[in-house]
């Protein structure tokens, strides 16, 4: 039944975007609003399988028989997506993780003192969740899903990021006015490992959502 090829599959994905805390009221952030990687827990539900959506920062409802997981920071999702993955038959990572975070945290409320020139800002780096899923796979045939929301160059880098993030497809999304961040709509380029590239045309986010378990669904043992 192609309807339900996701049965007796356990699915991990990501969705929205961390927050990196300066202090108790101030974090480095995102435009992310989690309506991609919703689409795509809903979607894979759909087709039968178990899912597990990290849902960082979103404000959105919880799908219907979906396990989500709350998380607010690239470490925190880090913990939860591994933790997940450990049994699971694919990982799609559609959140938008920080790459830095503040070095230090302020455990009051950082003040403006007059006169005085603003602190310097220093970051350190955050953990490559992708990159480590891809190069250490608890199971060997899982399948690893990646996303890139480029500006410029949009299909060159994204061959080059797949190459360095080692995963099995990458989905490269330009960012744009009514698509990729916060849209109820989405345009991308689905890049395989094998060297295959699918178009997905402008539609809604869960269009996309299906092509990409397609995808997946054909690499699957
Ligand atoms: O949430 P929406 O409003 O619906 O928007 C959807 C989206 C634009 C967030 C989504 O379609 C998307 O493109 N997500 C990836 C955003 C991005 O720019 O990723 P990146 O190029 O920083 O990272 C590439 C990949 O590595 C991603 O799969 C990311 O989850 C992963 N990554 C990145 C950094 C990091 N430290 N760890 C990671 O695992």
């Amino acid at each position: 039944d192609l309807a339900r090829d996701l049965a007796g599959r356990h699915v991990v994905v990501s969705a929205g975007g961390t927050r990196e805390p300066l202090d108790p009221v101030r974090f480095l952030g995102n435009r992310s609003s989690g309506k991609q990687g919703y689409a795509l827990a809903r979607s894979a539900a759909a087709r039968g399988a178990r899912v597990t959506l990290v849902a960082a920062n979103a404000a959105l409802p919880d799908p219907a028989g979906v396990d989500v997981v709350p998380v607010g920071t690239a470490v925190q999702l880090r913990e939860a997506v591994l933790k997940a993955a450990a049994d699971a038959d694919a990982v799609v990572m559609a959140a938008a993780v920080a790459d830095f975070r503040p070095e230090t945290y302020a455990a009051g409320k950082i003040k403006k003192k007059d006169g005085q020139e603003p602190a310097p800002l220093t970051l350190v780096r955050n953990p490559d969740i992708l990159a480590e899923l891809a190069g250490d796979r608890p199971r060997p045939a899982q399948v690893v899903v990646g996303f890139a929301a480029e500006t410029d160059d949009v299909l060159a880098n994204g061959r080059a990021k797949l190459a360095r993030k080692g995963c099995d497809l990458l989905v490269v999304n330009e960012v744009g006015e009514r698509k990729t961040f916060g849209s109820e709509e989405n345009e991308a380029v689905v890049l395989g490992a094998d060297g295959s590239e699918t178009p997905v045309p402008y539609g809604p986010k869960e269009a996309l959502a299906d092509t990409v378990w397609d995808l997946v669904a054909a690499r699957l043992p």
